[in-house]
């Protein structure tokens, strides 16, 4: 991918709503630029509205106001040439079920008006593990099978942007590791990767830059290391040498956890505040005569900032 690329805006989504009938606002206010050439996830619980957007910017679903482009050109006045540079493997699975896998992908191809190009085909069948089932009926197919028929349609006509929507729910390890070496692999080739997930790890793992929204509204959007960074908090961990039933009142202040059966006392800490406590907290320990025999620390996961943002949320 081109150095002068990697900036350039590949989609604008702009004061972006939506409300289903009669009054459930699914979507509020979204603005989001999704860069050319990233895999951006879009983190968020189960009904936050992640499905509604990417359906709204695939053309499935219209928006109440607002608006999208792609490539400058608007989805709702442009749809052909909008919709010809999206592949969406969509979250719930639905395929012809008469058709050969081999029929069904050709055919997807040619509804963007793509020509025929068997060796395409041919290419992402192979790459999905489904060559040897190319004449087989979906219906026969497995469950993870059908899925990996969903992607290969999604990829049939060589989009630019990619919507993957939850593409690792209820999958098997194998499809998974596929799943990722074939998104690092389109990557590589420039082509803009959006996937939804609710699962942190998943964001964590394959995001460049991550938005996390709740409730419809997008709350934050921020380079995936950057997040880690700015939002980390570490967490000191003391193996005590004897076990505690509880915190003793005059450590209250710490905000302290049990864990590991009263063996582990955890203190979370802020690592960017002026003071950390920690010299205090030590000090405290041994005027308490709690003895520790040994400590660590380690930093916060984005599951944990994750919590911690839709607490704030709610
Ligand atoms: N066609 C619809 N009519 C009414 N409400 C809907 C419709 N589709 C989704 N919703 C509601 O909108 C919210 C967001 O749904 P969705 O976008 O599917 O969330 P997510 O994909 O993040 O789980 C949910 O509360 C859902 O029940
Ligand atoms: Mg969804």
């Amino acid at each position: 991918m081109q150095r002068n690329q990697t900036n350039q805006s590949v989609i604008r989504i702009e004061g972006l709503n939506k409300t289903y009938e009669p009054d459930f606002e699914a979507l509020r206010k979204i603005n989001l630029t999704i860069r050319r050439g990233e895999i951006f996830a879009l983190l968020g619980p189960n009904g936050a509205g992640k499905t509604t957007l990417i359906s709204i910017i695939c053309g499935i679903t219209s928006p109440t106001s607002g608006r999208v482009l792609i490539n400058g050109k608007n989805i709702v006045r442009d749809y052909r040439a909008t919709r010809s540079v999206v592949g969406l493997v969509p979250q719930e699975l639905t395929t012809d079920a008469f058709e050969t896998v081999w029929h069904t992908v050709s055919f997807t191809r040619g509804l963007f008006g793509k020509k025929p190009n068997p060796r395409h085909i041919e290419k992402i069948l192979r790459q999905l593990t489904l060559w040897a089932k190319k004449d087989e009926r979906i219906m026969n197919l497995s469950g993870g099978m059908k899925r990996r028929v969903l992607i290969a349609k999604a990829l049939s006509h060589e989009p630019d942007i990619l919507f993957l929507d939850e593409p690792t729910a209820g999958v098997d390890v194998e499809l998974r590791k596929d799943m990722w070496d074939l998104v690092r692999g389109l990557q590589k080739n420039g082509v803009t990767i959006i996937l939804t997930t609710h699962y942190i790890e998943e964001a964590e793992e394959m995001a460049d830059r991550i938005g996390i929204i709740n409730r419809g509204e997008l709350i934050l959007v921020e380079d995936k290391k950057t997040l880690m960074r700015k939002l980390g908090t570490k967490r000191l961990y003391l193996e005590l040498q004897q076990p505690l039933e509880k915190i003793p009142a005059r450590l209250k202040p710490y905000d302290l956890k049990l864990a590991n059966d009263g063996n582990c006392i955890v203190y979370t800490y802020d690592t960017r505040a002026k003071k950390t406590g920690i010299t205090a907290l030590l000090q405290d320990l041994s005027e308490s005569k709690i003895k520790f025999r040994d400590l660590n620390t380690s930093k916060s996961s984005l599951e944990d900032i994750f919590v911690d943002l839709l607490k704030e949320n709610t």
